[in-house]
């Protein structure tokens, strides 16, 4: 119990397999990491970003926090990020939120949770900058699955806001943002937008990406 025996046996047997399967796979993958993409996401057990997207370890670089939210002042965030464009210089970054998020829940329940009240205070400052939109949405699912969409599009609104983000877009850096959601009830991806590859294209992005959750919002209020 102490020492947490089945979790060191089930990596005993991960390691071993993954070493049949690839002899190479840890020498290669000791030497350096390559990875192509940076995953934004929540820090819920159930989203893990290598698994979710079927991918091997070095594949994706990944910063977690409580409802995959990027502050300007958050040195954690903004040091995975500017080391991940920088240094490993990964061509995308995917913002991925979840559907049946509790942080998005708590931040919308009205209830006192702690410490934690402060960070989803974040979240709670898109429902306010979207309170026209959201407020047609009742206070049920609807609510707060439309709210979990506009934080993603939010978030990757802060990313391409950041210092790090800006200047690799001016010194032609390949970079795009992408903002995903993910549905824990069926394990499938969506794409809430297109990619932003450019400065210019933050703005328009941004609000199509808008546009499109407020048209769902429509469509299913009058359906
Ligand atoms: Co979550």
């Amino acid at each position: 119990m102490r020492t947490l025996k089945n979790l060191l046996d089930r990596n005993r047997s991960w390691a071993d397999g993954t070493r049949a399967a690839d002899p190479s796979f840890f020498a290669e993958t000791s030497k350096s990491q390559h990875p192509q993409y940076l995953w934004i996401g929540c820090a819920d057990s159930r989203v893990p970003a290598t698994t979710v997207v079927d991918m091997k370890p070095g594949e994706i670089f990944v910063h977690r926090n409580i409802a995959n939210v990027v502050v300007h002042t958050d040195l954690n965030c903004l040091s995975v990020l500017q080391y991940a464009v920088e240094v490993l210089k990964v061509e995308h970054i995917i913002v991925c939120g979840h559907y049946g998020c509790g942080g998005v829940k708590a931040a919308l329940d009205g209830q006192r949770h702690g410490l934690i009240d402060n960070w989803l205070r974040h979240i709670q400052d898109v429902a306010q900058k979207h309170e026209g939109m959201l407020g047609g949405a009742g206070s049920g699912d609807a609510r707060t699955d439309r709210l979990t969409e506009l934080n993603v599009i939010e978030q990757v609104l802060n990313v391409c806001r950041t210092t790090i983000v800006e200047d690799a877009w001016e010194r032609g850096q390949s970079l795009c943002l992408h903002s995903w959601i993910y549905s824990i009830e069926d394990g499938i991806l969506h794409d809430l937008g297109a990619c932003v590859a450019s400065l210019a294209e933050v703005e328009p992005a941004y609000e199509a990406a808008v546009e499109a959750i407020a048209g769902r919002l429509a469509e299913a209020s009058n359906g």
